[in-house]
């Protein structure tokens, strides 16, 4: 049996991604350490479903099953309902979540517009209390989080502020959800200076416990330490290059419009820039125009009327 099982979402980006079976959602990862079974994001709709469940079927002799999540959005949460499946065919299951994503969570359940049959599962969720994150030293390098069984579940913020990094040390094999996926951060929650932070450091933890699987949620898995850790640095790169980009466009400026900055950046030739425009999400607003708002408001620039932004000191 394969180490890791990997269940690939359905990845195509589309404005109304909720509201379609076939649409955009993330991968699964699923891992037996034992008789120990941990399944990471359970993806949206009915499509990945059908194959979630079908690789579970695999792990028919596991005593114990954990579902995981990398982070509350809904493309890694939103099959919640596999746990009354896992309760029929598996002695003892747990649902384990950060308790900071649970307000995000409630609101969205009483607020969704998901055309899709959306079940977070909050029913089944096992919170993981502040008062019980824990410190870990992993090879020399600091991280808060909790342990759950054989799991390190690791705070990697910046992506959204509950952003976790499941480390699975035994296979040598992290999980980091949409930690690393240029553009990011591509929700307002995001922070760029956590998620700079929060990718050194998991460079640094692939590079010193020798990590040779980097599951990620919406790109094909990266076996090989050195290769993961080329693909981070490069990942890494670009960031820098798209903010310092930003920081030439608003240099000496105390007002600016985000269609400004992106005008700009369309005018560079840098690889980088041009990988970014490429790739920008047909949203409303689109990845690079939340990148961007992001941008302004860590740097201290405040909207002052839509679209226009004022530093304010
Ligand atoms: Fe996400």
């Amino acid at each position: 049996m394969a180490k890791i099982e990997f269940v690939p979402g359905i990845q195509t980006p589309n404005v109304n991604w909720w509201q379609t079976e076939n649409s955009w959602c993330s991968n699964s990862y699923l891992v037996l350490q034992g008789h120990t079974l941990y399944i990471v994001d359970s993806g949206i709709g009915s499509l990945h479903r059908t194959g979630l469940l079908k690789a579970i079927t695999k792990f028919r002799d596991a005593q114990r099953v954990y579902l995981l999540s990398t982070h509350w959005h809904l493309d890694h949460t939103g099959n919640g309902m596999i746990l009354g499946e896992l309760d029929l065919r598996f002695p003892e299951v747990h649902y384990c979540i950060p308790e900071m994503a649970k307000e995000d969570m409630q609101r969205f359940m009483e607020s969704s517009d998901a055309s899709v049959d959306v079940d977070m599962g909050l029913g089944r969720a096992e919170w993981l209390g502040e008062a019980d994150r824990e410190e870990f030293d992993l090879g020399g390098i600091p991280f808060t989080g909790w342990k759950v069984e054989g799991a390190y579940l690791l705070s990697t913020p910046g992506h959204s502020p509950d952003s976790l990094s499941i480390y699975l040390k035994g296979e040598k094999a992290v999980f980091p959800g949409d930690l690393v996926w240029y553009v990011n951060p591509n929700q307002m929650e995001g922070s760029i200076d956590s998620l700079l932070q929060s990718i050194a450091k998991l460079k640094a933890l692939v590079t010193v416990e020798g990590i040779d699987y980097l599951g990620g949620g919406h790109f094909l898995p990266i076996e090989g330490k050195q290769k993961i850790i080329d693909y981070i640095s490069d990942y890494e790169e670009k960031e820098r290059v798209l903010l310092s980009g930003l920081e030439e466009v608003v240099a000496g400026k105390d007002r600016v419009s985000v269609d400004h900055c992106l005008g700009r950046l369309r005018e560079s030739d840098h690889p980088a820039l041009k990988e970014a425009l490429r790739i920008n999400f047909p949203y409303s607003p689109s990845y690079l125009h939340r990148f961007i708002r992001v941008f302004l408001r860590e740097k201290g620039w405040h909207e002052v009327e839509k679209g226009t932004w004022r530093l304010i000191i």
